[in-house]
């Protein structure tokens, strides 16, 4: 389902809540437990709402780590700013920020993929052609994604981009950042 069709969903039934325990505490009065229990779920919906929240967002691992502090320091921002657009996205803040959040995320990408091949190249990395190669795939991903964010339903187009750059940037840490951090850091690099 859709963030902002879920946050519609809260409303009513935050809406039906409010009016339950209005209408019982009238009906029942307060030495009643039925008006309560609305309460209970008045202020149980919102905790357990941001607990899901919570759940979908990145957080780093120190298993993540590939022992280059630079590279380091890059996918933990990358994972903020994957956050940021994703928290964009789900508090319905207008497309307008929802785009400066994306075109800042795969700015930094950008930046952050252009350092790690200058260490590659430098290290003469064996793999750096099929590492450089993931790079680009992603980056065109992005941009393909981009021309539907902004031709078709881009609250779905959203939701995909942020669940493709979570994924993506989970994989390849683990899988192919941290071999190349290994290669580097006993080539000496920083
Ligand atoms: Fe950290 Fe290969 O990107």
């Amino acid at each position: 389902m859709h963030t902002k069709t879920n946050m519609a969903v809260l409303a009513i039934i935050f809406s039906f809540l409010g009016a339950g325990a209005a209408l019982t505490f009238f009906a029942l009065g307060v030495m009643h437990i039925v008006p309560w229990l609305f309460v209970a779920a008045l202020i149980a919906i919102p905790y357990f709402t941001n607990l899901n929240e919570r759940r979908n967002f990145l957080e780093w691992k120190e298993d993540f780590g590939g022992g280059i502090e630079c590279i380091d320091d890059d996918h933990k921002q990358l994972i903020n700013l994957i956050n940021q657009f994703e928290a964009a996205a789900n508090y319905d803040q207008g497309e307008q920020f929802e785009e400066e959040a994306l075109s800042e995320l795969v700015d930094y990408t950008k930046h952050h993929f252009a350092i790690e091949e200058k260490l590659m190249q430098e290290h003469s990395y064996p793999e750096f052609e099929q590492h450089k190669a993931q790079h680009e795939a992603m980056i065109k991903q992005v941009k393909t994604f981009l021309e539907s964010y902004q031709t078709d339903d881009s609250e779905q187009t959203i939701e995909e981009i942020a669940a493709y750059l979570k994924y993506w940037l989970v994989n390849h840490i683990i899988s192919v950042d941290k071999k190349t951090a290994r290669f580097l850091s006993e080539a000496g690099a920083q």
